[in-house]
C-alpha cells in the first residue's frame, strides 16, 4: 500500500496543465474510459449532478474558440481587477485560445442545478459544486493516467456553451478540459506547489 500510494503521487505530480496542443488523434475510448471514471466519483445523495459534453466537431470548436476569445478579451483588457492579471502575469496566459481548435477533445462540464424527473417534475440537487468539483477531478487524473495533457479553461463567463453544446438553463457550464497530447514544442510555467509543512497538518 506504501508503495502504491507512492507511485500514485510519482504519476499525479507529473500533470501539469498545457496551453499547447498537438492535432494528434486520440481514440474516443480513452476518452469515454475517463469520463466513466469521472462518473464514479462521490457526490451528495447520489444524484450525479453532472453532464460530460464531449466535443470533437472542428466546427464546434472553432464556434467555442470564437466565443471565448470574445469573453476572454474583455476580461483581460477590462474586467479582471489589476490584483488577478498580476498573479496571471508569471503564467503568460491571454485572450488568444487556438488549443481550443488544435486539441482533438474540449470536454464541456456541465454541473446540474437540479434533475427533472420522468413527469417532468424538479428534483433538488445536493452539494453541486464540491461533487461536480470532484468528479472532474478524477476525470482529470484519469486523462493524466492514460498518457493526455489537460488544460482546465475556465472562460468568464461561459453562458455561451450552452447556446453551442444546446445544453438546459439548469446545467451551468462548469469549465472546459482541453484534452489530447501536448505540441512538441509545448511548454510550461516554471512554478512550485507547496510543501509538506503548509499543505496538511496532522493532529
Ligand atoms: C478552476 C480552474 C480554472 C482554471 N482556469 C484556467 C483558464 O481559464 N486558463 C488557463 O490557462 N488556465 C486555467 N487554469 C489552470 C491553472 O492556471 C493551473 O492549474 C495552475 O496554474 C497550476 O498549474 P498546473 O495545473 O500545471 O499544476 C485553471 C485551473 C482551475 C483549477
Amino acid at each position: 500500500m506504501k508503495q502504491r500510494s507512492k507511485e500514485y503521487y510519482e504519476l499525479m505530480k507529473r500533470r501539469r496543465s498545457v496551453r499547447d496542443f498537438s492535432k494528434r488523434p486520440v481514440p474516443v475510448e480513452i476518452i469515454k474510459h475517463a469520463i466513466r471514471t469521472a462518473g464514479t466519483a462521490p457526490n451528495g445523495a447520489n444524484l450525479q449532478p453532472w453532464h460530460f459534453a464531449v466535443v470533437q466537431s472542428a466546427d464546434i470548436k472553432k464556434r467555442i474558440r470564437e466565443a471565448a476569445e470574445e469573453e476572454e478579451k474583455a476580461f483581460y483588457n477590462d474586467r479582471a481587477p489589476d490584483e488577478w492579471l498580476d498573479k496571471l502575469a508569471p503564467l503568460g496566459t491571454d485572450e488568444h485560445k487556438p488549443f481550443l481548435e488544435t486539441a482533438p477533445y474540449l470536454i464541456a462540464v456541465f454541473a446540474q442545478s437540479y434533475g427533472v424527473d420522468k413527469h417532468g417534475k424538479k428534483q433538488k440537487h445536493y452539494y453541486v459544486k464540491e461533487s461536480v468539483g470532484i468528479a472532474c477531478g478524477f476525470l482529470i487524473s484519469a486523462l493524466h493516467n492514460a498518457g493526455l495533457a489537460t488544460l482546465t479553461h475556465t472562460p468568464s463567463p461561459m453562458g455561451f456553451l450552452n447556446d453551442i453544446l444546446n445544453r438546459p438553463s439548469y446545467e451551468r457550464p462548469f469549465l472546459l478540459l482541453v484534452t489530447g497530447y501536448p505540441s512538441d514544442e509545448a511548454k510550461v510555467p516554471l512554478i512550485t506547489k507547496k510543501s509538506m509543512s503548509s499543505l496538511a497538518t496532522f493532529h
